[in-house]
């Protein structure tokens, strides 16, 4: 049996096929059924059979309960397809009811007296790429397991467990897994390389994985992943069904040699859309006139064939024939397509022919065939998908359209006799593996003359069926998928009770609080793929498709904008703050498309209850990774995120704040931070150390619990300078320090962060670090200045360098002592001012007229001037007759809306966010926050 904080499995030896020996974990209950028996969530069972029997029954019941049908991502599909597709409890195609009871028997329960220490930890997502078990089924957009495995090995311990909400193909589960099951050379090298980082050695061993997606098509795979198949069983049933499967219809795939005599095995067919001529009206088969056999290249341009007009893709005309829909019999209009090539094999030569007599006889006869049951025939959601346009026009609306009927036989053939298996687990593999014909036996699978293999041709992310098509035969696209996803999982060692895979919303996990050690996640990432609309051809299939509703998504299709995003991926973090431990930590991978999106993952993390301590980026040249620190357009970022431990949570708990509970989360914000981080010998400054950006988490914090931030700008930073020792512009906990010293002076110099002058806010930091180098005149600044100015935002309004050095800045006026920043710039760098006293004439002399950066205690006077000028402007904004501001100071809106905020005034918030362009609020961290807030409250109201 069982027991509850049992690690994931103890190690066995294993020789590989190189002949060394691998040390390989297995869970408890995976060594149990090896010896006979069969144990899950701590019950025992005679047989895998019993166990399926038992929790299929329980699933059942639940199945039948009308509120659990209502959990929000509950895929449509009946009883038996959800249970058929199921493997319960470890994988249920629905909310996985038995993920409670998962995480009570197999994982820790939460203890805050257990320490938990970890600096953030980024990864390369685009390693392992080329990895067999990767390459084994494909997914939109997948993550490598092997760019997971260190996340999880830095942030876990053997038998803790990983969540992913938005799991996709699985990838965590299979890196949660690969941790314990990882080949003696790839410990070397990584521990190797960890070691030439400073970083502890990892501890080996698997851990376990909670995964869940929306879409049925994705979590079958991720099951299929992750759950432990007798390998060699498969091989043989696989090979099984190609085998009777050529024999039942190998006749469709005979061609006659054109020696006259011999039996040629067709690979491919090639498809020809048909157009018309604008000139002639003739008939113009793409393939035929616009190929260009030497090169393998379509022309941009070919001639007519009847009347030699010259004709491009664009001035062709679209020809429809009328046929008989095979499913509804009703009559069909669709784009004319004809057979052009057949590309065949005999013996071990290959050899192309147009179609004879003989090959169109065999697609007539074909055609004539009954059409079987397993092809699905559901309708496209046309209206509701964003590429609903590249179809319908074309006559491709349902389903079963997008086969042609040889393929739509082949395939309904591999589904019926893969569905026939009687063994579970092994039916759902054979699935697995014929499911992954469906893209590539489409008429989706287009013709690439100049690749040599036709297997998996379609544009990826999109419905499109281009001009020329290559309808491939099973044996060609599956022969040797067979071959190498057997070698593949052979490498994984997966073992049973490791992996808990459920169907539905990340927003609705049927997880417990706290029960979590770990999540990595890589979440939708706005408006670049549609996940359901993508998935739902496979999931007609298997007849459980996603329910659409809750897809954190930006898709017109649907009617789902940037803040209906926003509010959807805020659902899903608020329940992975949920599940999560205290203090534990979260990376989302995120592949940023726009601004607007990535605010929405920031702003939606916040307001979850998330802190963000570090967001990089691989930098590809360099391999290395950069931090990011402003906008971040089309870049693929790692987001080290983590969950405030409850110590800090409970100040809060009233709904109160004070000045003590900010300087609590800025001990904990600064503990949590990288301490040190440099790239080819040159230091970081690390933006989440510097006194704005923490002013600013510590803002937000107060603000995304919609608390009263009890510290005014200038109150804060006089704290903070009076806290926490300053290195560099950084500040750092006192325990910290010591180390930061010890490895700066290994960095030859620091390198600033990169800044580009954009409004009154960066310019700020720009005078500001401009000066704290070097104060100076006026004079001196305004050139350099009006050069950095150069990108200003079309939307603010300009602000003179002379106000930014009135409100931020002290001119030296030559009467008192010369300011200790000007003095130590002086004697530094002029040899006659050196060793002389701040009231030396000579020094007087050289530094009136500079200006320079006031120490934190004399900033509290400027703070203020500053906030009154700001705020003048605003109410200028609030009491605008503009429908639209067209130039303001997005510092003022920013100062203003924090002035409200503190006053409740939430509807001076939403009536000038109004007046704002949307594209200026959606992508401004700091008036989203404010915005949203205060959008809540009043509709609470
Ligand atoms: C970027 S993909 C993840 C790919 C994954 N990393 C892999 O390697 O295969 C994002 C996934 O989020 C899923 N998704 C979208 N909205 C969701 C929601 N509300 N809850 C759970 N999953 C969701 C999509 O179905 C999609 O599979």
């Amino acid at each position: 049996m069982t027991s509850n904080g049992k690690a994931a499995g103890s190690g066995e030896l294993f020789i590989e096929g190189s002949g060394q020996l691998r040390l390989v974990d297995k869970s408890a209950e995976q060594m149990a059924l090896e010896q006979g028996k069969v144990e899950c969530l701590g019950l025992s069972f005679s047989s895998e059979d019993e166990r399926r029997s038992h929790f299929t029954h329980k699933l059942r019941e639940k199945l039948a309960d009308p509120e659990f049908r209502k959990i929000p991502g509950f895929p449509k599909g009946s009883d038996d397809d959800i249970i058929r597709m199921s493997d319960p409890p470890w994988y249920t195609a629905c909310p996985n009811p038995f993920l409670a009871e998962f995480v009570r028997v197999y994982g820790k329960v939460y203890d805050p007296a257990v320490p938990y220490e970890r600096d953030p930890f980024a990864v390369d997502t685009s390693v392992g790429k080329t990895d067999a078990l990767y390459r084994a089924h494909g997914y939109h957009t997948k993550v490598p397991h092997l760019a997971i495995v260190p996340s999880i090995l830095h942030y876990t311990e053997p038998g803790d467990i990983v969540l992913d909400g938005f799991a996709g193909s699985g990838m965590t589960g299979v890196a949660a897994q690969w941790c314990g099951s990882a080949p003696a050379e790839y410990r070397r090298q990584l521990q190797a390389e960890w070691l030439s980082q400073g970083l502890p050695a990892p501890k080996w061993g698997a851990r376990r994985a909670v995964l869940n997606d929306l879409g049925p098509a994705a979590s079958f795979i991720a099951a299929n992943y992750t759950l432990p198949f007798d390998v060699p069983a498969f091989s043989r049933a696989a090979q099984r069904i190609l085998t009777d499967v050529q024999k039942e219809l190998g006749w469709m795939y005979e061609t006659l040699h054109t020696d006259g005599k011999s039996k040629g095995r067709i690979n491919f067919t090639v498809w020809s859309e048909v157009f018309t001529c604008p000139e002639c009206a003739g008939e113009v088969n793409f393939v035929e006139e616009a190929l260009d056999v030497d090169t393998k290249r379509t022309r941009d341009r070919f001639p007519c064939p009847h009347c030699s007009a010259e004709l491009t893709k664009d001035n062709l005309e679209r020809d429809f024939e009328t046929l008989i829909d095979p499913a509804t019999k009703e009559p069909w209009k669709r784009v004319r397509f004809r057979p052009s090539t057949i590309n065949y094999s005999v013996g071990k030569g290959t050899y192309e022919k147009p179609l004879d007599e003989n090959d169109l006889r065999t697609l007539k006869r074909i055609g004539e065939m009954a059409f079987p049951r397993e092809m699905p025939t559901n309708a496209f959601p046309i209206e509701q998908m964003s590429h609903g346009t590249r179809l319908a026009p074309k006559g491709f609306t349902h389903v079963h359209h997008l086969f042609l009927p040889r393929a739509t036989h082949a395939l309904a053939e591999l589904w019926r006799r893969a569905t026939a298996e009687r063994d579970g687990r092994l039916r759902n593999m054979l699935l697995f593996f014929v499911e992954q014909s469906i893209w590539g036996m489409s008429l989706l699978n287009r013709y690439s003359p100049s690749h040599f293999s036709q297997v998996n041709r379609a544009l990826s992310g999109v419905y499109y069926v281009a001009s020329q098509s290559s309808e491939v035969s099973p044996w060609y696209i599956l022969d040797g998928k067979l071959k190498r996803l057997s070698s593949a999982f052979q490498a994984l060692h997966s073992s049973n009770g490791i992996a808990a895979v459920s169907t539905g919303s990340c927003a609705s996990l049927s997880l417990t609080d706290e029960c979590i050690d770990y999540i990595f996640t890589d979440p939708p990432f706005g408006e670049n793929i549609y996940y359901a609309d993508l998935n739902y051809l496979v999931e007609t299939w298997h007849r459980v498709v996603t329910d659409t509703d809750p897809e954190a998504i930006v898709d017109s299709g649907k009617e789902k904008d940037i803040l209906d995003y926003q509010a959807l991926m805020r659902a899903c973090f608020e329940e992975y703050a949920r599940v999560l431990k205290p203090g534990r930590w979260m990376t989302v991978v995120f592949s940023n498309s726009s601004n607007a999106v990535w605010r929405a993952i920031q702003e939606s993390l916040g307001t979850a209850g998330f802190v963000v301590a570090d967001v990089r980026t691989l930098d590809k040249q360099q391999g290395s990774y950069r931090q990011v620190t402003s906008t971040a357009v089309k870049q693929d970022l790692v987001i080290s995120a983590y969950k405030p431990t409850k110590a800090l949570e409970e100040r809060f708990a009233l709904g109160t704040s004070s000045p003590e509970g900010a300087w609590a989360f800025i001990a904990e914000h600064l503990g949590h931070v990288p301490v040190f981080s440099a790239i080819d010998g040159a230091a970081d400054t690390i933006a989440e150390r510097t006194a704005h950006w923490l002013h600013d988490r510590m803002v937000a914090f107060h603000v995304q619990r919609e608390l009263s931030v009890p510290l005014s700008t200038a109150e804060f930073l006089a704290g903070l300078f009076q806290r926490y020792p300053e290195r560099d512009g950084m500040y750092f906990l006192p325990t910290q320090v010591a180390e930061y010293d010890r490895k700066r002076t290994t960095a030859a110099e620091l390198r600033q962060l990169s800044l580009l002058v954009t409004d009154e806010a960066t310019a700020i930091q720009w005078v500001r670090r401009e000066l704290q180098t070097k104060p100076r005149s006026f004079q001196d600044l305004q050139p350099a200045f009006m050069r950095e100015i150069q990108n200003w935002a079309r939307h603010e309004r300009t602000v003179e360098l002379k106000e930014i050095l009135g409100q931020n800045c002290i001119l030296y006026d030559g009467i008192g002592l010369v300011p200790s920043q000007i003095h130590s710039y002086l004697s530094t760098n002029f040899k006659e001012l050196r060793n002389l006293a701040k009231d030396d004439p000579a020094l007087i002399a050289k530094a009136v007229g500079r200006w320079y950066v006031p120490d934190p205690s004399n900033q509290i006077d400027l703070e203020q001037i500053r906030e009154r000028a700001l705020l003048r402007e605003f109410e200028t904004y609030r009491g605008s007759k503009e429908r639209k501001l067209k130039l303001f100071r997005t510092e003022a809106v920013r100062t203003g809306f924090k002035a409200a905020y503190d006053r409740r005034d939430y509807k001076t918030i939403v009536a000038v966010a109004g007046k704002l362009p949307d594209s200026v609020l959606h992508e401004d961290e700091k008036l989203l926050m404010y915005y949203d807030v205060a959008s809540t409250r009043l509709g609470d109201e």
